[in-house]
């Protein structure tokens, strides 16, 4: 039996009759959305097989079921990166699993470095469309014909479009942009910075291109935000660091959580 019908068993022993709308994956310092989850389980990834363990600080590694506001939900708070262990499809299983259980949309949320000066740490940024700046895919060694996804529209119109009327319902002001992929775990350079900037990006991390591209390859529609923790590299005398990064996410959870709340409902 392959990783993901176990991982499917296991839920459907945990929690019968229900079948998440929307699934949420939260990143660093957002972990207080969770809150907000009207719980009736929660699981360990660790025991969900094939589901990463989670290792970075503000992580959790659980997998949440309940309803926000009567919308059944399914909320992973914490994922694994790349960086943790070279595995570009550490998130493969957990994504999978995801859509076999009947969810039919994704939310993906990040910290991440803003390259553009309008865009200041707290505020949050709609990924309109990314720059895979790692040359690796979660899908190397897939195999059949549906693993030549078609990226463009991989941030679904219409979600996005939800997302920014939750946004304006909120009076929050929700930037747009670009995200470019480094593989981390080191921050990018001053150089690095300027040149995906002259590509087009916007904001800059380390975490959600693979989770897009293995939600596409399971036909998963999404729409992802990003929190500004920091200028990227170069672009301020701050010094850019992972505390920075759990402390400027967690300033920004109110306006992330106001704005996911809207958008729930809207759904
Ligand atoms: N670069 C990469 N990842 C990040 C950053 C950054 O500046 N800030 C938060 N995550």
């Amino acid at each position: 039996m392959s990783q993901v019908q176990k991982c499917v068993d296991i839920i459907n022993q945990h929690i019968k009759d229900f079948k998440p709308q929307i699934g949420l994956i939260l990143g660093s310092g957002l972990g207080q959305f969770c809150d907000n989850i009207n719980i009736r389980v929660t699981l360990d990834f660790n025991d969900l097989p094939g589901f990463p363990i989670a290792g970075v600080g503000g992580h959790a590694g659980k997998l949440l079921f309940g309803d926000i506001e009567g919308t059944n939900v399914v909320v992973m708070q914490g994922r694994a990166h790349y960086y943790e262990q070279g595995k570009p499809d550490v998130m493969s299983v957990a994504i999978q699993t995801i859509s076999s259980i009947g969810c039919q949309s994704l939310v993906l949320t990040n910290a991440a470095g803003s390259t553009i000066k309008k865009a200041s740490p707290g505020s949050v940024m709609l990924i309109t469309d990314h720059i895979n700046m790692t040359g690796v895919s979660p899908l190397f060694g897939a195999d059949g014909n549906e693993r030549f996804v078609d990226m463009v529209n991989a941030y679904d119109s219409e979600l996005s479009d939800d997302m920014r009327a939750s946004a304006r319902k909120n009076n929050i002001d929700l930037h747009e942009g670009v995200y470019a992929w480094f593989s981390g775990p080191q921050f990018e350079t001053p150089a690095e910075i300027r040149a995906v900037k002259t590509l087009g990006a916007d904001a800059v991390g380390m975490s959600t291109v693979p989770e897009v591209i293995l939600a596409r390859h399971q036909g998963v529609k999404l729409c992802a935000l990003s929190v500004i923790t920091n200028y990227a590299a170069g672009m301020s005398d701050n010094e850019i660091s992972h505390d920075q990064t759990i402390a400027f996410a967690s300033k920004a959870a109110d306006t992330v959580e106001k704005i996911l709340i809207s958008y729930l409902k809207s759904q």
